[in-house]
Formats: C-alpha cells, structure tokens, sequence
C-alpha cells in the first residue's frame, strides 16, 4: 500500500465498529500515522480512544480514500455526510454485505471511483480474506489502493463482477460462523464421547486451526489432504462415511447453507 499518499491525503473512516476498528489495527500496524485518519462514529471505543486518530473531527476536504463500514441498516442515514467528496478523487470504499455499488452511485454520484468489498471477521488477527469489485469509474490504480490497504488485514481476491458479491458473502463473509460452529460442536461431540469440557474444546480449536493452516500451506489438494489421513477401516474412516453420507453429511447440509446465506444477501441487496 501507498501509505504515504494515504497519510498524505488522509483516510476517512466512516463506522468503528467491530469490522472497521479490525481493519484500523491492521492499517495502524502496519505504518498509517494515526494522524493522517478521521474516524466517524458515535459510540467511539476505548480501544479508538486509545489510538490517537482523530474521532468525530472535522473532516478533510478531499481525502485519499474513504471506507464505509456501518451496518447496511445504518447507510441511508450516514451515506449523506459524505456527499461532498462524491464525483471527485477520493476512493470509496465499502465493506457493508448486501448494499449495491448502484445505491452508492445514486448517493454519491456514478462518477466517484467505488469499490465494494467482502471482508471476514478473522481480519482482526490478519488471516481475513476480502472479495473486491469496482464500479465503472474505478481504475487500476483504484483497486490497487484498495487491495493494498485491505491486505493490511489479510488475503485479497478480485471479483469478475458484482453478481459474484452474494455467492462470496454465503462462503467466505459469513463462513467463519460456520467454522466456530464447528468447533462448538466438535468439542460437544468430544464431550459426548468423555472428555473434559476444557480438553475437548483444547483438541477442536487446535485440529480446526491446525487443519486450516496445512491446508493452505500444503501443495495437496484439501480431498487429498483428506485421503492421506483415511486409512482404510480406520477411525477417520469411521466418522467419514458419516459426514459424507449423500443425504444428511456436510455436502448437502453446507450446500443448503451457503445458498441461504447467498439468497439472504440477494434479498438484503434488493432492500
Ligand atoms: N462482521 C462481519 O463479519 C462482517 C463481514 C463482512 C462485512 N461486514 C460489514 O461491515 C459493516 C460493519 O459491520 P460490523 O460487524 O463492524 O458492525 P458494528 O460492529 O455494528 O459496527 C458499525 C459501527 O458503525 C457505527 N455507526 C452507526 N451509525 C453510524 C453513523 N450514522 N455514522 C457513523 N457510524 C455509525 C456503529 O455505532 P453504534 O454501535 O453506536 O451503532 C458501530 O460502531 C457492515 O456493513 C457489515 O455488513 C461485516
């Protein structure tokens, strides 16, 4: 990331909560000035206390870049205040789910460079992972800025195009719910089985992260990262025919849920 052009022009960060204070730490870790960002919220944090930005301020008049990261709920009511930068050179940038490039061009102006994006919750330890999209206005070097400011929190993926947006959302924005259910649920099933509350979520919580690190590291495939450890008529065995049983394992129990998660985002982007 450019953080000099950013510190230069200034960052303007509309919506502290737990997304946008994820994405400060990254970005203040990672050599932003707190004195080149604005933050706009009503309920600062302690935390944003602490930070030394500049809280509630007044604004710059045109700065580099602006991310918006309040609840879709939220938008019709803050999108207003920043009108006054639409249809210039500062770069938007929103990570609210389900809100349309089309709404912030009807609020901003079509002729602001826009880039919508889908970031994750593990953002707050740098692993997240963030889908972006631009609008018609947005250039290269537009989704470069944004990239280079999102990789502040994790890995950054660029989209074909907005339609891909609810898909995303239904895997990676909201997976990692999915995943401490998982582990939730792992370790009840450890718990089942006699194990110590505190061990058998230990086990789950080291097995889950430990098998989301090799599967990213290794050169194998996750199937055959899978067939390795399943000797035949073992325990792994034992359990798989059961998780992937065709009619109630995790195909079809995450293939439903990744579609209702999809068509709750198509639904939230038609408002
Ligand atoms: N959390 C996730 O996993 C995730 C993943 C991808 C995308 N997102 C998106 O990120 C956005 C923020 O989510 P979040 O989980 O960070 O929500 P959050 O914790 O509720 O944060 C939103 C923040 O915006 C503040 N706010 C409310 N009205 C405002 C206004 N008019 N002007 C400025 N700030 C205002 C809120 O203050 P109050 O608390 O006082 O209302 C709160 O601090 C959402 O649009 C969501 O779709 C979240």
């Amino acid at each position: 990331m450019d953080m000099q052009d950013i510190a230069a022009r200034g960052l303007v960060l509309l919506g502290c909560g737990k997304m946008g204070s994820a994405m400060l730490a990254g970005w203040l870790e990672g050599g932003l000035p707190a004195s080149s960002v604005w933050v706009i919220d009503p309920n600062p944090s302690d935390w944003l206390k602490g930070t030394g930005v500049h809280i509630n301020a007044e604004l710059p008049a045109a700065p580099g870049i602006v991310l918006i990261a309040v609840k879709p709920q939220m938008m019709g009511e803050a999108l207003p205040t920043l009108q006054s930068y639409g249809n210039g050179s500062t770069l938007f940038i929103s990570v609210a789910a389900g809100t349309s490039i089309a709404t912030f061009e009807d609020v901003l102006g079509a002729q602001s460079p826009i880039v919508r994006a889908m970031p994750n919750t593990p953002a707050a330890v740098g692993r997240g992972i963030t889908a972006i999209i631009g609008n018609a206005h947005a250039g290269d070097a537009d989704l470069d800025r944004a990239a280079g400011l999102l990789q502040a929190v994790g890995q950054v993926v660029r989209l074909e195009n907005e339609g891909q947006m609810d898909a995303v959302t239904g895997v990676s924005g909201s997976g990692p719910a999915y995943v401490f259910h998982l582990i939730e649920t792992l370790a009840a099933a450890g718990e089942a089985q006699g194990l110590p509350a505190e061990l058998a979520m230990k086990l789950a919580k080291a097995t889950v992260a430990g098998a989301g690190a090799l599967a990213e590291a290794a050169e194998e495939s996750p199937s055959q990262l899978r067939i390795n450890v399943t000797s035949p008529n073992g325990t792994t065995q034992a359990a798989l025919e059961v998780l992937m049983d065709d009619d109630d394992g995790f195909p079809a129990l995450l293939n439903r849920a990744v579609a209702a998660a999809t068509n709750r985002s198509k639904e939230l982007s038609r408002g």
